[in-house]
């Protein structure tokens, strides 16, 4: 069969709301404040958000037409704004499981930004994702994606279909830096000095 015809018709026309992300009808990956655990840097302000309710922090859903070399997957994702403690609404963040995979994200509604940091050095960037952009995510690099405006942030995320998703490395050391609310607006800061002072888990 060609290979054009081995892919899905659901697979080759896909609608997606702005409104609800939904992609299709796929199915949508649901992450509560309670799977985020340890990705927050302050401990005692997610306890307390916890104590208040398990909201929905953000979804995620895929289309995987294809695999094999070449072949394409896409996921939509869609952040609620919102804080814990300063810091702003975040995804777990991931190293692609096959490093070498690049990713680009678009930014379809909403304000947030990306921060990229470099599996051997540390080094770090935070980059806007906005309605009308475009971020690239080299291989080798962590990636996390956090909604710093006031509506849901919407976007695209596009990668090779043999990318795969770890968590591990995330779960283990989290980012050296965290995207907080400051009096001129979000910051990149390293987490060990935001956690300074605090009470930690
Ligand atoms: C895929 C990708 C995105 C994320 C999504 C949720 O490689 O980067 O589709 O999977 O933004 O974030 P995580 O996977 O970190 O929970
Ligand atoms: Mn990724």
């Amino acid at each position: 069969m060609s290979p054009l015809l081995q892919i899905k018709p659901e697979d080759l026309f896909v609608d997606y709301s702005l409104d609800s992300a939904a992609l299709g009808a796929r199915p949508m990956v649901k992450r509560h404040l309670a799977d985020l655990r340890g990705s927050f840097s302050d401990g005692s302000a997610y306890e307390a958000a916890l104590a208040q309710g398990n909201p929905l922090i953000y979804e995620v859903t895929a289309v995987e037409p294809a695999n094999g070399d070449g072949q394409l997957h896409y996921g939509l994702g869609i952040i609620q704004p919102g804080r814990i403690g300063d810091e702003y609404h975040l995804t777990k963040g991931h190293y692609h499981s096959h490093r070498a995979a690049a990713e680009i994200y678009i930014g379809l509604r909403g304000e947030g930004a990306m921060v990229l940091e470099d599996e051997t050095t540390g080094e770090t960037r935070l980059v806007p994702l906005v309605a009308n952009s475009v971020v690239y995510v080299p291989g080798h690099t962590a990636h996390r994606t956090v909604n710093t405006g006031a509506e849901p942030l919407v976007y695209l995320g596009v990668y090779p279909s043999n990318a795969g998703h770890d968590y591990g490395a995330i779960a283990e050391k989290n980012f050296r830096n965290v995207v907080i609310a400051t009096a001129s607006g979000p910051a990149l800061v390293e987490r060990s000095a935001h956690l300074a002072g605090r009470p930690t888990r």
